[in-house]
């Protein structure tokens, strides 16, 4: 499924822009805004006041929204009552805005959205469709507009409409909106990294819209390159699938290899595989241990030396230039994973044989690494005795339940989140450490 996120403030021209691209593409158009200001209008009806958030958490299991396609155009209901036209006052937008800033409200409404995004080829506008309901999407667009460009429109709008607003009254409220909408502690509304920002202040409707397909068009085709690109690295998963299918059991057997939680396996999408780390067999382990193939950084040294570089290249490696910085193999980590790939990274950051894992340090590295590609972790333990390899001596590799990147709760990134979430990652590694043994 293809998804493509339009994320903005209001007025900025996100739905009109959205809703005709979809027409285009042959894509449905999911307004976000609109369930939002569902919830605001039933908050609204039941007489919880805006400033009453544990009257609107109270009332929020009582919800009964429903998005229906009508002849293509989304409409919204509560209980049985087609709302669509009924949300769109100022009193609604701002209950909407307020029920929004609700963690609550957030959490209730985000696997419906998300199942949409499952299920179809969706448009999806919002503040947040970039950061947190899509960050896989194939195409992120970040739609701004100055405020005063905003409010004028929306003044020209309503005056179509037969309504006449005053110019510094809907500008006083439009900063207002965007002040509480980016203020805010859950999902303030914010450019996902990579995002395409899309200033239409000096633009007209036509042009806007213009200005969005040929980005949506670019990013598309930019994607398609990708694919084709994929198919040539076809070979070299024949050859892992073939090392993996024949060579695999025998040495799974002979390194004696037992795998607790393989039902937890993500098999889908970018994904993190984070494990303690104790000897370079640990790799093997993982490999022989996933049913999807996992990547890793390999140093470059080792595709110097003729047959392993092509063993361990055909088995998913790519080099990392160890002594230089290492840009070149995080963007080649983050464009993997941006392709949807599995990859598979020591939190220690290097190799403890014979040290419990719990006595080591940690790196900020996987952190950075989950910010800036929102893939999902999975936390593996890698269980061996006294912390030491031998080829024969048992290994148990336990598989924990992925860590969605929305439970990492970053806002900006930076040094400390990197800390605090390579660190959560550690602790659920660790947790697994006594799986599948007699207490
Ligand atoms: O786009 P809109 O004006 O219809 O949105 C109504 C309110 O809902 C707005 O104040 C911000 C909030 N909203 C949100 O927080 N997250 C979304 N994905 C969509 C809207």
């Amino acid at each position: 499924m293809i998804g493509i996120a339009i994320d903005g403030p209001s007025g900025a021209g996100k739905s009109t822009i959205a809703r005709a691209l979809a027409k285009e593409l042959g894509y449905i158009y999911v307004d976000t805004g609109a369930i939002y200001r569902t919830v605001g209008l039933y908050m609204y009806r039941v007489g919880v006041s805006t400033e009453d958030t544990a009257g609107i958490e109270k009332n929020l299991p009582d919800v009964r929204f429903a998005l229906r396609y009508e002849n293509g155009e989304q409409k919204m209901y509560l209980g049985d009552e087609d709302v669509s036209d009924k949300i769109r006052t100022p009193i609604i937008a701002k209950y909407a805005s307020v029920v929004s800033a609700v963690p609550s409200v957030r959490a209730f409404l985000l696997e419906t959205q998300k199942k949409l995004a499952r299920e179809n080829n969706v448009i999806m506008d919002g503040r947040d469709i970039g950061t947190v309901i899509l960050p896989h999407a194939d195409v992120k667009i970040f739609l701004t507009a100055s405020a005063e460009s905003r409010a004028d429109r929306r003044v020209k709008q309503l005056a179509e409409k037969g309504e006449i607003v005053g110019y510094e009254e809907t500008l006083a409220a439009i900063r207002e909106r965007d002040e509480r909408d980016s203020g805010r502690d859950v999902a303030p509304l914010k450019p996902a990294e990579d995002a395409v920002l899309l200033d239409t202040s000096a633009l007209n409707l036509e042009e806007s819209v213009a200005a969005a397909k040929r980005i949506v068009e670019d990013r598309l085709a930019a994607k398609k390159v990708q694919h084709t690109a994929k198919k040539k690295d076809k070979n070299r998963r024949g050859f892992y699938r073939w090392v993996v299918n024949y060579i695999g059991p025998i040495v799974r057997c002979c390194m004696r290899l037992h795998v607790y939680g393989a039902e937890k396996e993500q098999t889908e999408g970018p994904l993190l595989v984070c494990a303690n780390h104790t000897a370079m067999l640990d790799v093997f382990s993982l490999t022989l241990t996933f049913k999807r193939q996992l990547r890793y950084l390999a140093k470059k040294e080792l595709f110097k030396i003729p047959l392993l570089s092509q063993l361990i290249s055909a088995l998913g490696a790519y080099a990392v230039d160890r002594g230089a910085n290492d840009v070149g193999a995080i963007k080649k980590t983050l464009s993997l994973l941006a392709d949807g790939e599995a990859v598979g990274m020591f939190p220690q950051g290097t190799r403890y044989r014979g040290v419990d894992p719990a006595k080591t340090p940690v790196k900020s590295g996987v952190g950075m690494m989950v910010y800036r590609s929102h893939a999902d972790v999975q936390p593996v333990f890698i269980r061996v005795k006294n912390y030491k390899y031998r080829f024969l001596r048992r290994k148990d590799v336990i598989i924990g339940d992925p860590i969605r990147y929305e439970e990492f709760g970053f806002t900006n990134g930076g040094k400390e989140e990197y800390e605090r979430a390579a660190q959560l990652v550690f602790d659920r590694i660790l947790a697994l450490r006594n799986e599948g043994l007699d207490p």
